[in-house]
């Protein structure tokens, strides 16, 4: 596994069948997120009493939270069927028809980043949620006629990294729209634990702990490190995760005290070293570090905003004192 991939919060093939034998599969398994699974767990409830669908849900917040295990979650707690699919994979109005002739009452659609669903399909999702048909045009030329499909009634579960990119119609669509927050340490220490007894592997709560305080609040970031760690742990000493072993580990995966990863790191670095602290724009700090300006934004910038290592301001992003003495550099105001 190379670095690259170490401290992304972007899932890859690997991360989605470690993921798979990790996930809660109810409510009462799942930690953290206590605000959304309270909302959730009554909405749930109500909809189970009147035997409906549960209104259509928006998940939205930075990759690694565990949106795509809420859906599967919630289609649990409905005791129905889950059918997934993902903005980009969805080219044509046709594509999503055939998602949705699939569906039996009850059902949830899972569309995963769906700010990247194209216009014409998101259209079609319109009367699709609203009043449960679609009207698609069959045919070419002076043929071409509209079918009207009725639809069971569904839920649709959406996951965005930004809400601020759905168009005022999609969002406005959603009756139930749920925040995911980083991860508290401690529902995290607690999430490691579970792992680790599922990975059967020995851990000891100080362990835990350092894992917890250095996965930037993201579960996935923190199963991949403890998978990690497992493995130095078995070669470097008895197998058995330690406060000890887990700094020594994280040290050699370049993961700091604070948990930021080398990306985060020279970010910060190019800010400071290249302009003075900033202001910058988005899409120079990109370009500057190798990076795509989404991913900046989505996966980077916002645990280091949330931390008080970097600022927003009108005229760009800056590097705050902290991330000064966090680098050990000399900070002139
Ligand atoms: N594994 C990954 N995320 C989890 C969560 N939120 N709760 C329980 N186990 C998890």
């Amino acid at each position: 596994m190379d670095e690259e991939h170490l401290l992304s919060p972007d899932a890859d093939e690997r991360d989605k069948s470690l993921e798979k034998s990790l996930r809660p599969r109810y409510l009462a398994q799942y930690i953290g997120q206590d605000k959304v699974k309270q909302e959730l767990s009554i909405y749930i409830e109500a909809a189970k009493n009147r035997q409906e669908a549960l209104d259509h849900v928006l998940l939205y917040g930075p990759p690694g939270l565990g949106k795509t295990t809420m859906a599967m979650v919630i289609a649990n707690e409905m005791d129905v069927q889950i059918r997934s699919t993902s903005g980009p994979a969805i080219e044509r109005p046709g594509d999503l028809v055939a998602i949705l002739n699939e569906l039996e009452p009850g059902d949830v659609l899972f569309i995963d980043e769906i700010h990247r669903l194209p216009r014409v399909a998101e259209e079609t999702l319109y009367s699709a949620m609203e009043d449960y048909y679609v009207d698609i045009m069959v045919g070419q030329g002076p043929t071409a006629h509209p079918v009207h499909f009725p639809l069971p009634p569904f839920t649709l579960v959406g996951a965005t990294t930004r809400a601020g990119m759905l168009s005022a119609p999609l969002r406005d669509r959603f009756g139930i729209i749920s925040h995911m927050e980083y991860y508290e340490e401690n529902d995290l220490r607690e999430i490691v634990l579970r792992s680790a007894d599922i990975f059967q592997t020995e851990i000891v709560e100080t362990g835990a702990i350092e894992i917890a305080r250095r996965s930037r609040g993201t579960p996935r970031i923190a199963n991949r490190l403890l998978k990690r760690i497992r493995d130095f742990a078995q070669v470097q000493s008895n197998g058995m995760i330690d406060q000890k072993i887990a700094d020594q580990a994280l040290r050699l995966l370049q993961v700091d005290e604070a948990g930021l990863d080398y990306v985060d790191q020279k970010l910060l670095k190019t800010m400071i070293e290249l302009y003075h602290g900033g202001p910058i724009g988005l899409s120079t700090l990109a370009v500057n570090i190798g990076e795509e300006r989404e991913t900046v934004e989505d996966m980077y910038e916002p645990y280091l905003i949330q931390k008080g290592f970097i600022k927003r301001t009108p005229r760009g992003r800056m590097a705050t004192p902290l991330a000064y003495e966090h680098l050990n550099y000399p900070y002139q105001a």
